[in-house]
């Protein structure tokens, strides 16, 4: 298939342009840990990643991901600060746990809606934590710094967080922030990105 509407490649690609080694990024919807690979390869291993999911097997694959490509991974369990040091922090919670967790501010953040691909589909993001987790990202995102939200409004509930996070994104003051949005304009139902860029 064409890479042209790979909306998870665009958004990888969107957010690896604003992150150097060192920084800080997170993943609010670890999966698979395709995504926070992207992000640990872009933040090398003086950078750290911070990977949630409410889900065991979700992070049982992220960290085998990450392990296979030689990134030392922790699991948190809990809603603890994360000090610096750690490379890879996978936390077992609902992402609407960020803001109580970071002690410096992310350069990136990626939020991959919907559910577990090959997992059980009503084990789905739900608008009310998304909505929390992405204000909350929006406070702590460092100036130049991007989140990247990729939507699915096809399945069971998908429409209704679509209309939220489309809102949210729409709603950003213009003086503050650059917003993008990138759709396959001739499928409606086909997963959409929004992207927004922190100017200061
Ligand atoms: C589409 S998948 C993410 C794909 C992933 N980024 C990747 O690269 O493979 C969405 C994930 O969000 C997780 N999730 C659902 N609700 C969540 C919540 N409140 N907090 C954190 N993760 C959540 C699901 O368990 C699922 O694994």
């Amino acid at each position: 298939m064409s890479s042209l509407t790979r909306i998870v490649t665009w958004s990888q690609n969107l957010v690896r342009e604003v992150l150097n080694p060192g920084d800080l990024a997170v993943d609010l919807t670890a999966g698979k840990g395709r995504d926070t690979l992207a992000l640990a390869d872009a933040v090398g291993h003086t950078g750290q990643v911070v990977s949630f999911d409410t889900q065991a097997a979700a992070l049982q694959q992220t960290c085998e991901l990450l392990q296979n490509y030689d990134y030392v991974v922790s699991n948190w369990t809990d809603d603890r600060e994360i000090r610096p040091g750690s490379q890879i922090v996978l936390v077992h919670a609902c992402h609407s746990s960020l803001e109580k967790m970071l002690r410096r501010r992310p350069k990136a953040i990626m939020a991959n809606l919907g559910y577990l691909p090959g997992g059980d589909p009503t084990l789905i993001t739900g608008p009310e934590s998304t909505l929390s987790a992405l204000n909350q990202s929006l406070a702590l995102l460092s100036v130049g710094g991007r989140l990247a939200v990729t939507v699915y409004p096809a399945h069971a509930g998908g429409i209704e967080e679509a209309q939220m996070v489309d809102d949210l994104f729409v709603s950003l003051p213009r003086e503050m922030w650059l917003v993008l949005l990138l759709r396959v304009a001739n499928r409606s139902e086909a997963p959409y990105l929004l992207v927004a860029e922190r100017l200061r």
